[in-house]
């Protein structure tokens, strides 16, 4: 297995809800307009309580400075985990689950915070531009590491750091802490080709920036149909300093093999499990609870 070191230097922000109107002109160009900036990376989430977006440097140029939006203090780095070898069809789990005991756990155990951001092609898993030496170290025994430099992938060299201080928890177990909550709703988790961009750029206008929840009967292809169920994570907005929250959740979905994606948010945590495992899992999570 493959581990890629993106280039991306990433800002995690928090937009309030008010401050969407003074935001839209740069999102608009970094969400339709790719070619009119430099940022190669742009992810926005809406959830109830504000917009969380993560950008590069480039990205970050176009939104504008106002005590509406909060950033993060660290600069992110993206890593995912791309199987080697053309086997991709094999019947692999999907998202954080096929991540959870290679990469989540090892990280949690050696003390690293992440963020997590799956999508429907790929899991990405952002850790501190300051902590990478250590989660070099802590990957590196499980995967080839690879550093995108340029747009190139190359070998990374492992930056020779021991692990002479932190001492693995291995084996401990984990239980959860932060309260867990699922809302009614339902998710279509979906892809577009970049190329058909245009032909629904005014109904994601629509809904990303002018209307409450997304209209019904306008989902576009799902292949299979298939509807996911939201858990949400914490009470108290988590931080970014904690670890181990993306561990305690997707290690029991990785252990009953179901899969997930698994969204951090500036506020909070969100796993996303398909429809009819929705009330197994909340059990399972519940049982591993220290805050029922
Ligand atoms: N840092 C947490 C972990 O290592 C996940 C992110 C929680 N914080 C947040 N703002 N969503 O498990």
């Amino acid at each position: 297995m493959e581990l890629h070191i993106l280039e991306h230097s990433l800002k995690v922000a928090s937009i309030e809800k008010e401050g969407i109107e003074i935001c839209t002109h740069g999102l608009i160009k970094l969400a339709f307009l790719a070619s009119k900036t430099r940022c190669k990376f742009f992810s926005l989430t809406e959830t109830p309580e504000d917009y969380t977006i993560i950008v590069d440097e480039e990205g970050f140029k176009e939104l504008p400075q106002s005590n509406l939006i909060s950033v993060a203090d660290s600069t992110w780095l993206a890593l995912n985990v791309v199987s080697g070898g053309g086997n991709a069809s094999s019947s692999q789990p999907i998202g954080v689950t096929k991540i959870a005991k290679s990469v989540i756990a090892p990280l949690a155990d050696h003390n690293i915070s992440v963020f997590m951001l799956s999508t429907y092609q790929t899991d990405f898993i952002l850790v501190r531009e300051r902590d990478l030496p250590m989660v070099m170290h802590t990957l590196s025994s499980e995967f080839t590491l690879f550093r995108v430099v340029n747009g190139e992938t190359v070998a990374a060299h492992n930056l020779g750091i021991s692990n002479g201080f932190v001492k693995p928890k291995l084996g401990m177990p984990r239980p959860i802490i932060h309260p867990l909550s699922s809302p009614s709703n339902m998710f279509c988790v979906t892809s577009l080709d970049p190329d058909t961009l245009p032909s629904v750029a005014t109904l994601l206008m629509d809904v990303m920036f002018y209307s409450v929840g997304f209209p019904n009967n306008v989902l576009f292809t799902s292949a299979s149909g298939e509807l996911w169920k939201m858990v949400r994570i914490g009470g108290q907005p988590l931080g970014f300093d904690e670890c181990g929250i993306v561990a305690q959740i997707s290690e029991p979905l990785a252990t009953a093999d179901i899969p997930a994606y698994y969204i951090s948010t500036f506020k909070f945590d969100h796993a996303l499990v398909p429809e009819e495992n929705i009330q197994s899992v909340i059990r399972a999570l519940r049982t591993e609870s220290t805050a029922q």
